[in-house]
């Protein structure tokens, strides 16, 4: 079985030799090759340029020789196609320039249509991609869930707190329906151009999804992650669903028809499974053990390998990102473990 025969089939919950491997944020800066390309572009060109992103999704492939590529790009774009002024900023992260903060701001957003033509760039990159890739490895799109990059939008940035959100749904609300509408929408749309470009699966992003009560979330944004997903099911096309979340809230999540949850390192894999018996798993390996020593990353994959040992529906992956400061030879360490199950 090759490498995107093993992913899809993991993913859609069948039973395979090995579980297959990729890791979030595979490309990035630990490694010295994209720090060599980033010194002479800003982040959001790097994301732009498809050659460039093209070469940035292979980097880690060809170091580490992972199942699957992760298309290089952002949750952010959505957001740069609805109008917003998205720069990565050297230690502090996303900043939008022009937030959104009132009903006048979602007129002036470009139609759906428009903003799904301006993301034309990416369904480049994936073909670029696919021709070097070949038929044997399996390619990841993604996009950010509407809530977590609506954040961003009404932020202006990253926010612990999101209180310019919380008093939007609060004061705001048709303000904020308004605005996930928009980016529910386009986010299917985009996702639709990923696949018919050639991804394999897609992953969506809900990282932020803790960040508001759980009440709250239920009632203002899980409403619209539910029209999502649930308009973006395909039986053959998986779609994985990774959100940093209670126990409490997956109870919802996972009742969604994403055929992968990909859950955080603060969960017990083995727990879900009992939970979510109908659907594959994805994770949940703390990233700081590819900080510390060999032997003692080896020990923690073999505890998930074993825990995850009947080898249907799993898919290998970190609870969240790969962190920058990351020894590459801790990367190669584990994905030549997984490939040798
Ligand atoms: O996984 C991959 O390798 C694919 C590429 C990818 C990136 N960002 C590249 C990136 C993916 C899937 C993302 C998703 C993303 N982006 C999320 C959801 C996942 C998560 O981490 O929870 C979020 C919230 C964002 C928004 C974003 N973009 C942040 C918060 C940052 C700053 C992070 C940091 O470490 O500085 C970015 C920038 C970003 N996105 C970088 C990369 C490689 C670093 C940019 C740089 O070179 O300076």
């Amino acid at each position: 079985m090759d490498s995107r025969e093993l992913l899809i089939k993991s993913a859609l919950g069948g039973e395979t030799p090995r579980p297959p491997i990729w890791l979030m944020r595979q490309a990035g800066r630990y490694m010295a090759e994209y720090r060599n390309l980033r010194k002479s572009n800003s982040f959001m060109e790097l994301c732009h340029k498809s050659e460039l992103a093209a070469e940035i999704t292979l980097q880690p492939i060809r170091a580490f020789n992972m199942d699957g590529a992760i298309l290089f790009c952002d949750i952010l774009v959505t957001a740069e196609a609805l109008g917003a002024d998205v720069e990565i900023v050297e230690k502090q992260g996303p900043v939008i320039a022009n937030p959104i903060d009132k009903e006048g701001d979602l007129h002036s957003m470009p139609p759906t249509e428009e903003a799904v033509g301006s993301l034309g760039y990416v369904a480049k990159t994936i073909g670029m991609i696919r021709n070097e890739l070949g038929q044997k490895k399996a390619l990841l799109g993604f996009a950010g869930a509407p809530f977590t990059v609506a954040s961003y939008m009404i932020e202006g940035g990253s926010s612990k707190m999101v209180p310019q959100t919380f008093k939007m749904i609060n004061e705001s609300p048709e303000l904020f329906a308004g605005l996930m509408s928009r980016l529910t929408d386009l986010t299917i749309k985009y996702v639709e151009m990923q696949r018919e470009a050639g991804v394999d699966a897609v992953q969506i992003f809900e990282s932020w999804a803790s960040l508001l009560p759980e009440e709250m979330y239920l009632k203002h944004v899980f409403p619209h992650l539910k029209r999502l997903v649930e308009s973006l099911h395909h039986p053959e096309k998986p779609l994985i669903l990774f959100a940093l979340a209670t126990n409490s809230l997956w109870q919802h999540l996972g009742q969604l028809p994403a055929q992968v949850l990909s859950i955080d390192s603060s969960h017990s894999l083995g727990n879900f499974r009992k939970l979510y018996p109908e659907k594959a798993l994805q994770g949940n390996l703390d990233s700081r053990w590819l900080l510390g020593s060999r032997a003692n990353l080896l020990t923690e994959v073999d505890r998930i390998l074993a825990e995850m040992s009947d080898r249907k529906g799993y898919i290998f992956n970190l609870g969240h990102g790969i962190t920058p400061k990351t020894p590459v030879d801790n990367v190669k360490a584990l994905c030549d473990h997984i490939l040798g199950q």
